[in-house]
């Protein structure tokens, strides 16, 4: 059941109690509902929304405003979930000021607790001019689908030593910088576990492992309704699609057959009005 809405103070002493967060990602007013209803810990409307709800083929097209709407509808249906609004593509790469005033949009117009934002050394700057906005900003490490084509594709990360320490640098770089925490994607288990051990702030895993402060996952993996591929990572804990397909083909059948609707689905004329209709259209 949904209780207070944590802070970023309560999800610092989570870590510290070994308290393991979990969150999910969603992108509409159910969803965040039955989210908060569950009792989430966190949630995060993420650029995914391109590919869960808009069928792009990535991240990349999303933009600032799908952001927002999709964080303002989420906000309304989970006033006491901590929420984080993804920065899509575009939003905070041009400039450190182009960045801080599209946090800023997230805050305005979505209520949101925090934005995330992906990438290591390389978005150290952009971390400080948000966090120095007094926004609180979380890093993306790994796999960020952001950069899939410079990183060769949707491919796990920090398999070699020289890759995990990279990871591992990148990931101390943006602590430095001011994030409140870090998001870690497809990285083997190892990895995660130095990091965590080594920052005193909470890791976060998507399909990087059990060692971290707590789980993420996408909601549409999650409850069996993304169809097109399922990552390594993801274990299904449901089949929305199944019971969607289902229900659409036992509709079909019934409208075909002449089954639906039925009279407890019509509205009956007021009694003694139906005579009388069918006098005036005699005349
Ligand atoms: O957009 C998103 O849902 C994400 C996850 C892939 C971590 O950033």
């Amino acid at each position: 059941m949904a209780g207070k809405k944590l802070t970023v103070i309560d999800l610092q002493k989570m870590k510290y109690e070994g308290n393991r967060i979990v969150w999910v990602t969603a992108y509409d007013f159910i969803t965040a509902q039955l989210a908060e209803q569950a009792g989430m810990d966190m949630i995060l409307v993420g650029d995914s929304l391109g590919m869960c709800i808009y069928g792009y083929d990535g991240t990349i097209p999303v933009t600032m405003d799908q952001c927002i709407y999709h964080c303002e509808a989420v906000r309304r249906a989970a006033p006491n979930t901590f929420l984080v609004g993804d920065m899509p593509f575009g939003s905070y790469q041009v400039s450190t000021e182009e960045a801080i005033r599209n946090a800023i949009r997230f805050h305005k117009e979505a209520n949101v607790d925090a934005v995330k934002l992906e990438g290591g050394r390389r978005v150290a700057d952009v971390v400080r001019g948000i966090a120095g906005g007094g926004m609180l900003v979380m890093g993306h490490l790994g796999l960020t689908p952001q950069s899939s084509n410079a990183l060769g594709g949707f491919k796990a990360q920090g398999r070699t030593a020289d890759a995990a320490m990279d990871v591992i640098e990148d990931a101390k770089i943006i602590h430095e910088a001011g994030v409140f925490s870090i998001l870690i994607e497809a990285v083997p288990p190892e990895v995660t576990r130095i990091i965590r051990d080594e920052l005193p702030i909470p890791i976060y895993s998507i399909g990087a492992g059990i060692h971290a402060d707590g789980q993420l996952m996408i909601v549409s993996d999650l409850v069996g309704h993304f169809q097109a591929f399922t990552p390594r990572f993801v274990k299904r804990y449901g089949n929305v699609a199944g019971e969607i397909t289902r229900s659409f083909e036992a509709y079909i059948k019934d409208v075909k057959d002449g089954k639906f609707p039925g009279e407890e689905h019509s509205y009956g004329m007021v009694e003694g009005e139906l005579p009388g209709l069918l006098d005036r259209l005699k005349k």
